[in-house]
């Protein structure tokens, strides 16, 4: 049992005293859960949400391993789902971020009760985002046909992001000791929602099982391809472009408002802070394919590209 738990729900408190538990990169204590590694509120806020959460054949969910293009995804879909109702300067996304437009199930919503205030979500389709592989996903939707929607990247990228990531959240530069340290849990698998390879192959596996209700999309395709992509995502959440969309240009239009240069720049972005603590500028920062090159040295790239042939060789994926 975590020091300092405190909790009076029982069967928590039984099942995380079950659990093989280990340490991250900072030295906080993880909690392997179906699977996958998490620290013990976020424990307790996956209980409240597979508990708790009634889903419904609507809801659109975004789901990805953390820095693999989350912010992305669910602007793009906000703007997707909201196009033709704003006029430019309302709209949404230029009056708040996309996390607190599509909050997250275990760190938002059910981070402290299985029964969140859900009257936020009055309008169809209501949509949220998870960073939870999908047997744990499932679990919560108990058979739903919900629309879910993966994005993944490369994991050196992930990586490297996740390193600037935490360390803008500590407010101390990113230095090599971390980036070092996180390199031997990514390749250990011990990091919030990991085993990242586990973690993108249930989706994969998930979208070819049921392309109907699971899309699987990759971060360097929708920098490569963008207006493919875009056409895809609106495809599979049934709001298709129409003829006269596309040739009033509806789908640059979309993804210039999504652009990181766009959403970086706006003020509420600049300054803004989220209810818990992270502000809003953290989620915006290069965004480029292969930064990795920058920081990561050669043996470094060899183990995980190793990992990577070995975990995702023979699964079909193309990586
Ligand atoms: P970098 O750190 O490589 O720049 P997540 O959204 O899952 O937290 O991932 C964050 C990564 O996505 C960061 O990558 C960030 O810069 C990038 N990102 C955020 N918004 C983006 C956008 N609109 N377009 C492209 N990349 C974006």
């Amino acid at each position: 049992i975590p020091k300092n738990l405190e909790s009076d729900d029982e069967e928590y408190v039984s099942l995380i005293s079950s659990l093989p538990s280990d340490i991250d990169f900072v030295g906080r204590e993880l909690f392997k859960y179906q699977e996958s590694w998490y620290g013990n509120k976020m424990l307790q806020a996956i209980l409240n949400f597979q508990r708790g959460f009634e889903p419904q054949d609507t809801d659109i969910i975004i789901a990805s391993f953390p820095k693999a293009g989350t912010t992305w995804l669910k602007a793009l879909t906000v703007a997707l789902l909201e196009r033709s109702k704003h006029s430019s300067d309302a709209h949404p996304l230029r009056l708040d971020n996309p996390h607190n437009l599509v909050p997250f199930f275990e760190l938002d919503l059910y981070a402290k009760t299985s029964k969140p205030d859900m009257t936020n979500f009055s309008s169809t389709p209501r949509v949220f985002a998870t960073h939870v592989p999908l047997h744990t996903l499932q679990e919560a939707l108990k058979n739903c046909p919900c629309k879910i929607v993966y994005v993944w990247r490369n994991l050196k990228d992930v990586l490297v992001s996740y390193w600037h990531f935490k360390s803008a959240l500590m407010k101390v530069e990113a230095e090599r000791s971390l980036l070092e340290s996180m390199f031997e849990s990514f390749c250990r698998g011990v990091s919030y929602g990991g085993p990242f390879w586990e973690h993108v192959l249930s989706y994969w596996r998930g979208s070819l099982e049921d392309s109907k209700n699971v899309l699987f999309l990759k971060y360097e395709d929708l920098k490569t391809e963008p207006r493919v992509q875009l056409k895809r995502l609106a495809e599979f959440l049934d709001c298709p472009f129409t003829v006269e969309e596309e040739e009033n240009g509806s789908v640059e239009e979309i993804l210039e408002l999504c652009s990181l240069r766009n959403l970086k720049n706006l003020e509420i972005n600049k300054i803004g802070i989220m209810s818990r603590g992270v502000e809003h500028k953290n989620f915006f920062r290069k965004g480029e394919v292969g930064d990795w090159k920058n920081y990561l040295t050669p043996e470094m790239e060899k183990r995980i590209d190793m990992i990577t042939e070995d975990k995702f060789g023979g699964s079909g994926l193309k990586f």
